[in-house]
């Protein structure tokens, strides 16, 4: 079936339905393509808040937050980029507030807000309240608040659609292939302008808060066609994570209070970030659990986990600010949060990396030049503003600044257009080929073993502390991964809710990222954020204050690098 829409949006988070609402507010008529019915998109899971500097409890400045957002990603950041971001994101929080976001609030009426890790004031003084939060669901409250939106502008959806393709035609992109889950029927979508807001791929560890959903489809796509991605080496580990589960608890929970304590039940942050403890960056936080564990002050019987202590807030507290997290510790582990601390290790959570953008999230082909026609936000772009190591509440500031851009830029973009762009002969014909070899190719190699051997090589080699030795091994485990790969074949040869065949297809998306992860993060002889490099311990600003880009070239990955963009600050130590 063939579709025709002057803005197309892959994706139904934050980002894309910020994104859909922007544009179709340029009188362009816009439909969302989704993998999910839409508000059980993943920035559901996003808890603690959004990071706008508002000053309702404690005096802030957008510069601070931008300071904040520039040296928590170890001077990686994009500095044009933190400045949009931190100034444009007041105005995003009111316009979601007046949209009906039902924000916590304080006494006197206005958004409450809360401590969040990395943020401060004064350039790093002391820990400021900036987080502005709904309870601890507030990214699920920005889904309902921007779906009701969207279904009053007459958006259309494509829910449980999964965009197997980008069609890009002498340069510009001009639509998708999709494959309908309900039927298995192929869909073309010709657009002026597509805008991919299709999240993350954390599904390559084991040990994820990250939704099932999450394989990294659209950055594997783009990537596939010789466009670069950026900085794929830095991903983030989310300290607490239910332990063994990975499931998010947030760190809206050390906001309130929560305290991280070893076996000994010592407050170990104290002795890595003296001035603001428990709320340093999420890299350096994940870290010391693994410095801790790894000195035998672990706790449980096998040492494995730290525990997240909030024994000593009251009861009523956790019940109003943080009643879903408090819940999921009894539902998972049996745990009484009043009474006993949560049991918690690092959890793979934020891809930094992904489709290089600008700052209008025009989708880069190379260091400076565009692709006409396309655009990204959110998790599966990199502008670059979280640059090594993004700060907690960052995230849902990101699909709410860049998702406005994005959808504005986009339908600009199509109103400047007389006519859609001719799409090639045959443009479902790879989609085609693809699904008939993993359907009826005779493969007898599992999925769900592969995936699996996948991320326990990931979780092994290729997280919080690297090596070469590591990272060589995990590129040799991929290699046969992707050996056996060629080889899958799946059971259910049906068309109807064939999710065995996408799980296949998805599959070979993330092999195709892990192998740009570790061959992004072998070449980086340096450790700054989210990347930590047990054989290069520092940083090291002389050879490595640079973004790469990584190209896929034949069977190999070719490596670029940009030069990162500094305005107002310099590298600093970074020290909390
Ligand atoms: O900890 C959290 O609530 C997660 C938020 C985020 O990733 O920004």
């Amino acid at each position: 079936m063939h579709h025709k829409y002057d803005v197309l949006v892959v994706g139904a988070g934050g980002a894309g339905l910020m994104a859909a609402l922007y544009a179709a507010k340029g009188d362009v008529s816009v439909a969302v393509i989704s993998k999910l019915y839409p508000t059980r998109s993943h920035t559901g899971a996003a808890q603690g808040g959004v990071g706008a500097a508002l000053g309702n409890i404690g005096e802030d400045h957008w510069e601070w937050h931008m300071f904040d957002t520039i040296k928590g990603g170890d001077y990686l950041t994009d500095q044009d980029a933190a400045e949009v971001f931190s100034k444009d994101v007041i105005d995003a929080v009111y316009e979601l507030e007046h949209m009906g976001l039902p924000f916590s609030r304080t006494p006197e009426g206005k958004i409450a807000q809360r401590k969040f890790g990395g943020h401060t004031r004064e350039f790093g003084k002391a820990a400021v309240e900036r987080s502005c939060y709904a309870k601890d669901r507030t990214g699920h409250m920005i889904l309902q608040t921007l779906y009701q939106q969207n279904v009053k502008e007459g958006t259309t959806f494509f829910n449980e659609f999964h965009v197997l393709d980008l069609i890009i035609e002498n340069g510009r992109c001009c639509g998708v292939v999709a494959f309908e889950l309900a039927t298995g029927e192929i869909h073309t979508f010709q657009a002026k302008s597509v805008i991919l807001a299709s999240g993350g791929y954390g599904r390559i560890f084991k040990i994820t808060s990250n939704a099932l959903t999450l394989s990294g489809d659209l950055m594997s796509i783009y990537y596939r066609k010789g466009l670069p991605l950026e900085d794929m080496e830095f991903y983030q580990f989310h300290p607490t994570g239910l332990t063994k589960l990975g499931i998010l608890i947030t760190e809206g929970v050390r906001g309130e209070g929560g305290i991280l304590r070893n076996k000994d039940g010592e407050r170990f942050m104290e002795r890595y970030a003296p001035t603001i403890k428990d709320l340093a960056p999420r890299d350096m936080v994940a870290r010391a659990i693994y410095t801790e564990i790894r000195a035998g002050r672990g706790c449980g019987p096998a040492g494995d986990h730290i525990f997240l202590d909030l024994t000593h807030l009251p009861p009523e507290q956790l019940d109003a600010k943080l009643p879903d997290i408090t819940e999921f510790a009894r539902t998972y582990l049996g745990i009484e949060p009043y009474t006993d601390p949560i049991p918690i290790q690092p959890t793979a959570h934020y891809a930094m990396g992904g489709v290089p953008t600008n700052i209008d999230a025009q989708v880069l082909r190379n260091n400076t030049d565009i692709v006409p026609g396309l655009f990204a936000a959110g998790e599966v772009a990199c502008v670059s503003v979280h640059g090594a190591n993004r700060l907690g509440t960052n995230s849902l500031l990101d699909i709410n600044v860049f998702g406005r851009r994005g959808g504005l830029s986009a339908a600009a973009y199509a109103n400047s257009l007389a006519a859609h762009v001719d799409l090639p002969d045959n443009p479902v014909d790879d989609v085609v080929a693809l699904l008939q070899r993993l359907r009826d190719g005779g493969g007898t190699e599992n999925v769900a073993t592969i995936r699996s051997e996948l991320q326990e090589t990931m979780d092994a080699h290729a997280s919080v502390y690297r090596t070469e030795e590591t990272l060589k091994q995990a590129e040799v485990d991929i290699a046969g991964l992707k050996a056996r790969y060629v080889h899958v074949g799946v059971a259910d040869r049906g068309l109807r809710y064939n999710t065995e065949l996408l799980e296949a297809v998805e599959l070979g998306f993330l092999l195709d990222l892990a192998e740009v992860m570790v061959v992004s993060a072998k070449a980086r002889n340096e450790s700054r954020g989210g990347h930590f490099r047990e054989d290069f311990p520092h940083r090291d600003d002389v050879n490595f204050m640079r973004h790469t880009m990584a190209y896929k070239d034949g069977g190999d990955i070719r490596l670029d690098y940009k030069p990162v963009v500094q305005t107002r600050y310099q590298p600093m130590e970074r020290k909390y």
